[in-house]
């Protein structure tokens, strides 16, 4: 088949731009917004039966399990132990058979985590997996197929596919906590609600794009970058450091707000850019702590926030980029669409070959 850029530039951008609709397909087929409920029969698996969740991927695939693992965690009340796919199959964790082995992956050809999905095969799990290619080798072998209706990804640097990834593993730790009896039809008619805006604030989000460009000016002018988080917010930290140096080649690191005086703090100064993912969240007040001691040290603080953390921080920042407030539980799915924009943007400002960086591949299915 034949999928055009239409009247985008690249594949990528046509692909952040998309995410409204396929994130609202994705999400149907799971949720009843009209009843504000989870559907019927979604899976197989009964989650009131499953001890641990035994997750892994690869990329951007295992940054959308890290995610997931603190919404299982949190919603259903299920550990989720998550590696990636190259730890994961060599790894020899004990697991047991009432733990669930679950693999994200855009492709499902990505040789490690096939391997990791054997390896578990093998070990008497059952085997779930959330793909977005249906024919998939890793649909076939799966018991349980958690589908993302992303539509065909062509750019390498995956958007709209961890965006329904996430959207899928957000609306599964609802199913599981509504079996597990961890959350109430109350707060499952709130969640439901909840993940149905979604849509509505990505195409906000995308209306932020001018200025996401303007902010990726002057990104495109540094060597290095540093995106911190705390929550849900430092995968996506992760995830937005993957980002920029997949395709503008600029040296970034993700990490845990938390973790910057364990090492990062070093490198800050006045060279320093520092992309800060902070919604107004239970973890707002101790990630300005953090800003502060970047600003003490001449660093320049991209703030991503909302209207109440634009608000509540008086911080003097480079830039800040406000998104409107919105449920806690889809800021990184919402708070990734920036995220893109500014990797996307930097890319175009260095000229690099944005849908076909160096040295990377859409699916790896070499060890
Ligand atoms: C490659 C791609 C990434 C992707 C990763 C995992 O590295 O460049 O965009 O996240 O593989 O691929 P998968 O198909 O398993 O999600």
């Amino acid at each position: 088949f034949l999928v055009s850029k239409g009247n985008r530039r690249h594949f990528m951008e046509k692909e952040i731009h998309e995410q409204p609709e396929v994130i609202s397909h994705t999400l149907a087929n799971y949720l009843d917004f009209s009843k504000g409920t989870i559907r019927a029969n979604v899976t197989p698996i009964d989650f009131a039966k499953v001890d641990r969740i035994a997750a892994s991927a690869c990329g951007t695939a295992y940054y959308a399990g890290l995610i997931g693992k603190y919404w299982f965690e949190q919603i259903a009340r299920l550990p989720v132990d998550i590696d990636v796919a190259s730890e994961f199959r060599y790894r020899e964790m004990p697991l047991s058979k009432d733990s669930l082995a679950l693999f994200v992956s855009q492709s499902g050809e990505t040789a490690d985590t096939l391997a990791s999905l054997r390896y578990c095969k093998q070990q008497g799990l059952t085997i779930s997996s959330v793909v977005n290619v249906r024919e998939s080798t890793m649909a076939r072998e799966s018991d349980a197929i958690f589908p993302t209706l992303a539509g065909p990804e062509v750019g390498v640097a995956s958007t709209k596919a961890f965006t329904c990834q996430l959207s899928v593993l957000a609306s599964l730790a609802v199913v599981a906590g509504k079996m597990r009896g961890t959350i109430s039809d109350e707060d499952e008619r709130r969640l439901v609600h909840e993940l149905s805006e979604i849509p509505r604030y990505a195409t906000q989000a995308l209306k932020l794009e001018q200025q996401m460009e303007a902010i990726s000016r002057d990104l495109s002018q540094v060597k290095h970058a540093l995106y911190l988080g705390r929550g849900t917010s430092f995968p996506l930290a992760l995830e937005g450091a993957l980002k920029l140096k997949e395709i503008s080649y600029i040296h970034a690191e993700g990490y845990a707000a938390g973790e910057l005086k364990h090492g990062p703090i070093a490198l800050i100064d006045e060279s320093m850019p520092v992309i800060v993912i902070a919604p107004y969240d239970r973890w707002f007040e101790k990630t300005v702590s953090n800003m502060q001691e970047v600003a003490a040290r001449g660093g320049k603080i991209i703030l991503i926030t909302d209207e109440r953390g634009a608000a509540a921080s008086t911080l003097k920042t480079m830039h800040t980029v406000i998104l409107p407030d919105m449920p806690e539980i889809i800021t990184p799915i919402v708070y990734a669409v920036p995220i893109q924009m500014l990797a996307y943007y930097t890319a175009v400002f260095m000229g690099t070959d944005v849908d076909q960086p160096r040295n990377l591949a859409k699916s790896v299915t070499v060890e």
